[in-house]
């Protein structure tokens, strides 16, 4: 099976096909969602607070992100996979960006990085760029910058705000993002950057005109905490159902309804077979 590559989405873009983004964070379901026929798997920092239990994203380091990024790409056999770069991994100066994207690629075997932040950041894009690093830019909502903004706030509202960030995501693709993520801005806004870029726009509480959608895998299956964002569509509820069914288990183990015979071994029964292991059909 051949792995979609950066430059199959950005072709993607020319031909007005959408590019589905997903985040993962571990093996099982990195190869669920590949199975799924995603196009690219996002091993974002939002693994700080989905999968590790942070507030925000700031806690996470490098190590965790290559650690998860490693398992996401023994999982995943189709799926491009990009692994977010930390805060203040990349903040301060192209020799760090450098450095700590080559560990992304090399240990942990992504295929591209995202950073967040515009023309601040357009150097460091550019190193990576220039080194054969293919990179993912972050606009709108930053996570990184939580504290600058007071809150998980809607980006881009005043006329000032929006033509700062329509330039920074001109920036970005100069200084040579192969994509950029456009993260809780209006949809307008979101439809301008993506027809002014020749590379794709990946939208997340971005509107629909972006060029591909990215969620967070947690919230979209219903599995992540109490605070769901209104760009988040539920499409499980998976957390209900795992409660559900560590509760019948429970209850089964008190009252000796679990294991039963089909779930045991006999001494019998393991001397006469080759593969007492398996299920018993
Ligand atoms: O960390 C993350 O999951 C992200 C996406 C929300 C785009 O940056």
């Amino acid at each position: 099976m051949q792995r979609i590559t950066t430059t199959h989405l950005m072709k993607m873009k020319k031909k007005a096909e959408k590019i589905v983004m997903i985040t993962a964070y571990d093996y099982p379901a990195a190869g669920l969602v590949d199975e799924a026929g995603v196009d690219a798997i996002l091993v974002g920092d939002s693994l700080g607070m989905v999968v590790l239990g942070y507030e925000t994203t700031i806690p996470v380091t490098l190590d965790d992100m290559i650690h998860h990024t490693q398992a996401v790409v023994r999982g995943a056999k189709r799926a491009l996979v990009a692994a977010d770069m930390p805060f203040l991994t990349y903040q301060t100066g192209s020799a760090d960006a450098l450095r700590n994207a080559g560990r992304l690629l090399q240990e942990g075997g992504a295929a591209a990085v995202k950073l967040e932040g515009g023309t601040e950041v357009c150097p460091q894009v550019r190193a990576l760029a220039e080194a054969g690093i293919p990179v993912i830019g972050h606009l709108g909502l930053t996570p990184q910058s939580i504290h600058v903004f007071g809150g998980y706030k809607l980006q881009g509202r005043e006329p000032d705000a929006a033509r700062r960030i329509l330039a920074d995501a001109k920036a970005l693709e100069q200084a040579g993002a192969f994509c950029v993520v456009l993260e809780c801005i209006p949809e307008d806004l979101a439809a301008r950057i993506t027809t002014s870029l020749s590379i794709p726009t990946i939208g997340i509480g971005a509107g629909v005109h972006c060029d591909g959608q990215v969620l967070v895998l947690h919230d979209m299956l219903g599995i992540a905490g109490k605070i769901r964002p209104r760009f988040v569509k539920q499409y499980a509820h998976l957390g209900e159902a795992i409660r559900k069914a560590v509760e019948q288990y429970g209850e089964e183990v008190r009252q000796s309804k679990f294991p039963m015979p089909e779930h045991s071994f006999t001494s019998e029964e393991i001397a006469g077979s080759p593969s007492p292991l398996a299920n018993k059909t």
